[in-house]
């Protein structure tokens, strides 16, 4: 399963890539005004910042939500650099947009996925990731890791090679969970990242090991 981390903020880009696991970047619009990136020179030159940090996919969500719009900006930013893939939100327009790019070899990621049927219309046009969010839906009382399940299921029935990022991820279970499933991606916050390592046994051993050896080197 790859590891992308979900945040426009460089230490934490940084801090995740330096553990080594790290193989690509989301980012939303919230993501980037969280950080105080506002402008479109100020968000391009950003991408192009993180792009220089990890050599992975760059996930770079659109504005724009008309046809023309989505091509015309998302032809932009993959021009920006070729680990750019276009972000691009589940509507009629970003459909037909995802599969004009997919003609044009452009690398699209199909975002806020709540439905199997929403995962298979973006596959039917070539989406290259498709992103459902599981802790939004948990946030409304329905089982996020579910619908990864269920879209893992209806993809392995037809080969479509279109992978599953898992995102709105929350918890070191959530990823667990899209591990079991057979997730392709998961997108996470670097804390639930770091969560993954921790365990009060791994703790307490090493510490045993450590003094036991201070012991007899005294
Ligand atoms: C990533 O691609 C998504 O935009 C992100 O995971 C959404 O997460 P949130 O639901 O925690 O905002």
């Amino acid at each position: 399963m790859k590891f992308f981390i979900d945040t426009a903020n460089l230490d934490e880009i940084k801090e995740a890539n330096d553990l080594g696991v790290l193989d690509g970047v989301t980012t939303n619009p919230s993501l980037m005004a969280k950080e105080g990136i506002t402008g479109t020179d100020n968000i391009l030159n950003h991408y192009v910042k993180i792009c220089s940090i990890v050599d992975g996919p760059i996930s770079a969500e659109v504005i724009a939500t008309d046809f023309d719009g989505i091509v015309q900006e998302g032809e932009h930013l993959a021009s920006l650099h070729k680990n750019i893939v276009v972000k691009v939100p589940m509507i009629a327009d970003g459909i037909k947009a995802i599969k004009y790019f997919s003609s044009k070899g452009i690398k699209t990621n199909c975002t806020l996925i709540f439905s199997a049927g929403q995962a298979l219309m973006a596959a039917k046009a070539g989406a290259t990731y498709i992103s459902p969010f599981l802790g939004r839906l948990d946030d409304i009382s329905t089982e996020g890791v579910q619908l990864i399940a269920q879209i893992r299921g209806i993809y392995d029935n037809y080969a479509f090679d279109t992978e599953i990022l898992a995102a709105s991820v929350r918890h070191p279970m959530h990823i667990i969970n899209c591990a079991e499933i057979g997730a392709d991606v998961a997108t996470v916050p670097l804390k639930a990242i770091k969560a993954l390592l921790n365990h009060p046994l791994t703790t307490s051993g090493l510490e045993t090991f450590l003094a036991d050896y201070a012991k007899g080197n005294a």
